[in-house]
């Protein structure tokens, strides 16, 4: 699917640099075809000599050259690169945008009503390649532009297909959801300690274990209440641990994590596109937006 595109890179981060590591793993890509772009010189150079991709400073020129241009810039700057990539009306590249709370919408007010968009909710376990994403098309995205992006993002981890409205639900569940996951790893390793084990053991159990787990749901395609049953076995020790996570609320507690933080996002998602545009094509934009 990637085969022959050039890849602009525009932001040379975190995670350009988890993807670019899945895309080269997977041999997904050529480093021949990819280009970086960032602000920063050490970044540029940390790209180029560890990927053997070309690297720049020039946003505007790598996204002319490319096929597909991904934008990886923190979404402070976002409106910054837009305006610096100056669109031309033959303009034909896929962008494909992970700037976390930028909608859509806000990407082609700020290019041309004509780009093509997809946008991209990825997390952090992407730079060990168990990544999970979410993407969403813009209004005239082709079913072969979505599969190109999904085939970008199958390189780190599983991917999944929403409606661009749901992308703050997969911020609060994913995007998010690694750093609660680490609280309960961290707490499981806690009561290992505490009942005698040592930190080092402790921690590495605990790990293991959501990932055992992980890989148990995900490959069994069970629901996990069947998986945990098959643990709980009739007045056992399991079972004594349950009923105190049910005493602790744990099931509420994380649907209503997941709840504030999608609201949270939702918030911060609006904030981030109030900021805008002088572009003319807002309102064509908006029109083509409504129609979604
Ligand atoms: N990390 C994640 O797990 C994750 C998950 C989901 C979504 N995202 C999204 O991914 C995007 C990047 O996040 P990140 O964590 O990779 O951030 P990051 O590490 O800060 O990477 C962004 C890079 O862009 C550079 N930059 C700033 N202005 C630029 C410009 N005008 N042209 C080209 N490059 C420029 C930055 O340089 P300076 O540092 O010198 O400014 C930095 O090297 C964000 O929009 C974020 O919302 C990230």
């Amino acid at each position: 699917m990637l085969e022959g595109k050039k890849i602009a890179i525009i932001g040379a981060g975190n995670m350009a640099e988890a993807l670019v590591a899945g895309l080269l793993k997977q041999g997904a890509v050529d480093p021949g075809r990819l280009v970086a772009t960032d602000v920063d010189s050490q970044r540029l150079a940390h790209f180029r000599t560890t990927f053997g991709v070309q690297v720049g400073r020039d946003n505007q020129k790598a996204a002319q050259a490319s096929d597909i241009i991904l934008l990886a810039v923190k979404p402070q700057v976002i409106d910054e690169v837009l305006r610096g990539l100056k669109v031309s009306p033959d303009f034909s590249q896929l962008i494909v945008t992970v700037a976390a709370g930028i909608s859509i919408a806000t990407i082609m007010a700020g290019l041309s009503p004509h780009v093509r968009v997809v946008r991209a909710m990825p997390n952090t376990a992407s730079v060990v390649l168990e990544g999970a994403t979410a993407l969403a098309g813009g209004p005239g995205v082709t079913e072969e532009q979505m599969q190109i992006a999904q085939v970008m993002f199958e390189a780190v981890g599983h991917v999944v297909v929403v409606k661009e409205s749901h992308l703050d639900a997969v911020t609060g569940l994913s995007g998010g959801g690694v750093a609660y996951v680490y609280t309960f790893i961290e707490a499981l390793a806690d009561g290992g300690v505490k009942m005698g084990l040592s930190r080092s053991h402790a921690q590495l159990l605990a790990a293991q274990t959501v990932l055992g787990a992980a890989k148990m749901v995900r490959e069994t395609n069970e629901h996990p209440g069947v998986l945990k049953d098959r643990v709980a076995s009739p007045g056992g020790a399991t079972m004594a641990g349950l009923h105190q996570l049910e005493q602790g609320r744990l099931r509420g507690t994380v649907i209503g994590a997941v709840e504030s933080a999608t609201i949270r996002s939702r918030v911060l998602g609006q904030q981030a596109c109030e900021v805008r545009p002088s572009s003319s094509a807002t309102s064509s934009v908006k029109h083509a937006a409504s129609k979604r």
